[in-house]
């Protein structure tokens, strides 16, 4: 009895990521963040499939409804780039819309549990967020290269995190020895600064409550935290070589 309810309890634990595993590759993510940017320019979730379970939508970091949310406005977007982080099941997409009727940048990290979406958290910055100007961010922005990094010269996830996190500490720790790029650039809403990152970067600010995703094929790590841990923030970086070669910055101002 003891061994059949031992192997019964193997089986179970052992199936189980496996079959989450199977469902979380780039295709299935890239998919799902298609189906997010054609909601958004459609201005309708009807064809999002969200979690029939638990499902939680956050905008601006506040518990928010889908339908009466960023996503019920079509928007025409100029400008779409999305990551996939194929461990932790999770997608980050940068929009850019310069349309003068409604002017965004907007950052969205979906967080998928066994193959179904229970996480959206969307950063929707406008007019009047910090340095927020989309014709400036879609001009920079387009001229990056953000291309899948050949496999040999690739990062681990943990180099990538690393690097980020070093950023984001070195706003509370002077003494952190972040792996700057050169060239490194930053886009600060619509603002370019650039051959140097490290220009800039306040002292004795907390950057708390990091949620993070990491695609180690295009070197990429966006995370979610709250500045200073007031205002809603998404900080994006490319690292290549194990150096930060662009950093991506939206804030709301509260
Ligand atoms: C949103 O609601 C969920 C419960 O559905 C809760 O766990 C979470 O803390 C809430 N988040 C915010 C930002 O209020
Ligand atoms: C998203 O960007 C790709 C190019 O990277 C483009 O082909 C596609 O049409 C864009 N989608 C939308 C809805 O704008």
């Amino acid at each position: 009895m003891y061994l059949l309810l031992a192997s019964l309890l193997a089986g179970t634990t052992l199936a189980a990521p496996a079959a989450s595993l199977a469902t979380c590759d780039r295709d299935f993510l890239k998919t799902q963040t298609d189906a997010y940017i054609a909601a958004q320019a459609a201005g309708s979730t009807s064809d999002l499939q969200t979690s029939s379970g638990k499902f939680v939508y956050t905008q601006n970091f506040k518990n928010a409804s889908l339908s009466t949310g960023i996503l019920a406005t079509p928007l025409k977007i100029d400008h779409n780039r999305s990551t996939y982080d194929t461990t932790a099941c999770a997608s980050f997409t940068e929009l850019i819309i310069t349309d003068s009727k409604n002017p965004h940048v907007i950052g969205t990290q979906l967080h998928f549990t066994d193959g179904a979406l229970t996480l959206m958290e969307t950063i929707v910055t406008s007019t009047g967020d910090w340095l927020f100007n989309p014709a400036g961010t879609l001009k920079y922005a387009s001229q990056e290269k953000w291309d899948p990094i050949p496999e040999a010269k690739r990062n681990t996830r943990a180099v990538i995190q690393a690097a980020a996190d070093a950023y984001l500490d070195l706003f509370n720790d002077k003494s952190v020895k972040v792996p700057w790029g050169n060239p490194c650039a930053r886009l600060e809403g619509g603002s370019y600064v650039q051959p140097s990152c490290n220009v800039g970067v306040p002292s004795g600010i907390k950057q708390t409550n990091r949620r993070y995703v990491i695609d180690e094929v295009l070197g990429s790590c966006d995370v979610f935290f709250d500045f200073a841990g007031v205002d809603p923030d998404s900080h994006e970086f490319r690292v290549e070589d194990g150096k930060l070669r662009y950093v991506h910055t939206m804030t709301v101002m509260k």
